[in-house]
């Protein structure tokens, strides 16, 4: 009982120290805080996947890995709306990483780590993306914004799918945690082009 208090407890904290540093920040530091925070996702990612793909999994891999050419076309439609296409893309991340994770070798702490990285820049980047009034939809930037979220969204469904068929199995997600960093790698890009 006291262990898990102080787990949760623990996690309440993270999870209140990277918010209280959000309220601080504004959008002209945002392309660097981006950066920075996505970086040290990026390494506790890495971090946690296997040095050694699993050779079991490689019949799995095969069954995925069409996605290359799409990828690259889907990051390249993204690449004209880069704080729209992170903010989705991280929201989607935290969808992925909510599923059934009994098969992944993450320990809480990491995992709570991970994902309030990723709640810290969805806060910040809607904070400066409400300045910029994406939620007018009739707009052409407005519409603009829904086709970006929706190409990330139908990105992502792709990796739900492959999840679910496969009852969340160990190969699915270090295929999984594959194409998450590849993601990451991608927003580090992306943020080289928001303009602060
Ligand atoms: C989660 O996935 C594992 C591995 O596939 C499975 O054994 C377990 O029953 C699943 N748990 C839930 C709650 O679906």
């Amino acid at each position: 009982m006291n262990t898990i208090l102080t787990k949760e407890w623990l996690h309440l904290c993270l999870v209140m120290l990277v918010f209280s540093k959000v309220s601080s920040q504004s959008c002209t530091s945002l392309r660097e805080q981006l950066s920075t925070t996505n970086k040290n996702n990026l390494e506790l990612l890495k971090s946690k996947m296997r040095t050694n793909f699993p050779l079991q999994c490689l019949s799995d891999m095969s069954d995925f890995m069409t996605n290359q050419e799409i990828l690259k076309e889907i990051q390249r439609s993204l690449e004209e709306n880069p704080k729209v296409a992170i903010h989705e893309i991280f929201q989607q991340i935290i969808r992925t990483f909510n599923q059934n994770l009994t098969e992944m070798a993450w320990d809480e702490n990491s995992l709570a780590m991970f994902k309030s990285r990723l709640h810290q820049q969805i806060q910040h980047l809607g904070t400066c993306l409400s300045a910029e009034m994406e939620n007018d939809i009739l707009s052409p930037r407005g519409q603009i914004t829904q086709l970006t979220r929706l190409r990330v969204k139908r990105y992502f469904q792709r990796i739900d799918n492959f999840l679910k068929e496969n009852q969340h199995s160990l190969c699915t997600w270090e295929i999984v945690q594959m194409e998450v960093k590849q993601c990451l790698l991608f927003v580090d890009q992306l943020t080289n082009r928001i303009q602060n």
